[in-house]
């Protein structure tokens, strides 16, 4: 659901995924992977650039994101990809209001 312009609620507080670990969630048209890590929560896209694993059915390593597929570590903060320079997924902002989890795509 859109809430103004560009922001889309991607789920309630309650429903992000637990501390240090990952999930995948819808947005518009899209898939993000939704991390929580330190109590920070970040929104990445969920198609890995190497070769579209899925970034949300993965794990958190180390304060990096795992691919399931080939198991590239990218960063939560920047998306940049520790195993390989040209690689990296987009990272989204994320709000929260009141009881919703908004991303900004
Ligand atoms: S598809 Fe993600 S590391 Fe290969």
């Amino acid at each position: 659901m859109a809430i103004e312009n560009d922001l889309v609620r991607i789920c309630s507080v309650g429903e992000l995924p637990a501390e240090g670990a990952v999930h995948e969630f819808p947005a518009g048209k899209k898939m993000l992977c939704i991390a929580k890590l330190n109590g920070v929560i970040s929104a990445l896209d969920n198609e890995c650039s190497h070769h579209g694993g899925p970034l949300g059915q993965g794990m958190i390593e180390n304060g990096k994101v795992i691919c399931p597929w080939h198991a590239y570590a990218f960063d939560l903060t920047t998306g940049l990809c520790d195993d390989d320079a040209d690689e990296r997924v987009r990272v989204f902002e994320v709000t929260v209001s009141g009881d919703d989890v908004l991303v900004k795509l």
